[in-house]
């Protein structure tokens, strides 16, 4: 199967997780071994790579990858992170990377249905099971819709794309990645329709509540966390400003210690810092990898360190 993906931040997020050669890492969404095979090839014999995606593909394409190094691959989903270390009867790990968002490989393959400049049955669903974005499209009312495009996507016209997408559907269901960027176009306003992208943040936040993204990143950053040795380390790699602030919030939290008013003489709630904050400012990408590969753009590293 032909994987094409090329990993973002490669270096800056190796040299923030600091790889030991006897250590234990886990990828909690190894897509296609980019990065993993950069830590994997780092470890002795008495280190450990565990990769986690919850996309079938990705765990062939991994597995293979991976094969001449100490690793194993597993089809899971990062948020159950503490559940899938504990049958395999590991209690901590040095470092945990996230990477997050879709791979190129899922954009790039028509039949998976995440991409609007392919047409194919709408899916979207990095699983491969379960509820998809043809679901979502012809079931939803016009308010989650409403709700959703906003929230997931920050698209403007929300409203409009919602109202066009519940009269479309009172013919026929919508059933393409086409016909929806068609329902799109149709519905912004005329000087929109000539953007290059008019229908990229509707599809961003199918995808996103197709996934559940959010609400996966939220407990799989506890999951991770919690999963932590002291003195592990946390990497996060975001695409997008909403899926930044999440990261960003947890990690302030963890790293925040005293919550007493200012103007208490002395600490009575006895919290402390449960973490300390390696990149003050988050990494992006240089200007040789931008020209290099577009997706780096978008992209923030946060790393944290547990205390
Ligand atoms: C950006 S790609 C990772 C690419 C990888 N770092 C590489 O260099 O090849 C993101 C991957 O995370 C997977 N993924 C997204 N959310 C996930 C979740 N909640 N649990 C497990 N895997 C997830 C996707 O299926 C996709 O393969
Ligand atoms: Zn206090």
């Amino acid at each position: 199967m032909e994987f094409a993906h090329i990993p973002v931040l490669l270096s800056e997020t190796l040299e923030y997780l600091a790889v030991r050669p006897d250590g234990i890492y886990i990828d909690g969404t190894v897509g296609g071994a980019g990065h993993s095979r950069e830590i994997a090839s780092r470890l002795s014999e008495n280190g450990l790579l565990i990769g986690l995606d919850r996309d079938p593909d990705a765990v062939a394409v991994a597995t293979a990858r991976l094969q001449d190094f100490p690793a194993k691959v597993i089809q899971g989903n990062y948020s159950q992170m503490r559940q899938i270390l504990d049958r395999l009867n590991i209690f901590a790990a040095d470092g945990i990377l996230l990477d997050l968002g879709v791979s190129s490989h899922q954009l790039d393959e028509p039949e998976r249905g995440f991409s609007y400049q392919t047409n194919a049955p709408l899916d979207m669903r990095m699983s491969q099971e379960g509820f998809s974005a043809y679901d979502l499209i012809n079931s939803w009312d016009e308010q989650s819709l409403k709700k959703i495009l906003w929230a997931y996507g920050e698209e403007k016209f929300a409203p409009q794309i919602a109202h066009a997408i519940i009269q479309a559907r009172t013919n026929a269901p919508v059933k393409t990645t086409g016909e929806l960027a068609e329902l799109v176009r149709q519905a912004v306003p005329q000087k929109y329709r000539r953007e290059k992208n008019p229908c990229k943040k509707t599809f961003q936040a199918i995808r996103i509540a197709v996934n559940d993204e959010f609400e996966h990143l939220r407990i799989g950053l506890d999951s991770a966390f919690a999963c932590l040795n002291t003195g592990g380390r946390l990497a996060v790699i975001t695409f997008h400003s909403l899926e930044d602030r999440i990261v960003k919030q947890k990690f302030a939290d963890w790293c925040r210690g005293c919550t007493c008013p200012p103007d208490f003489p002395q600490c009575v709630c006895g919290n402390r810092p449960k973490a300390r904050l390696l990149t003050r400012k988050p990494i992006t990408a240089g200007k040789a990898e931008s020209e290099q590969n577009h997706r780096s753009h978008s992209a923030k590293l946060r790393v944290i360190q547990k205390l």
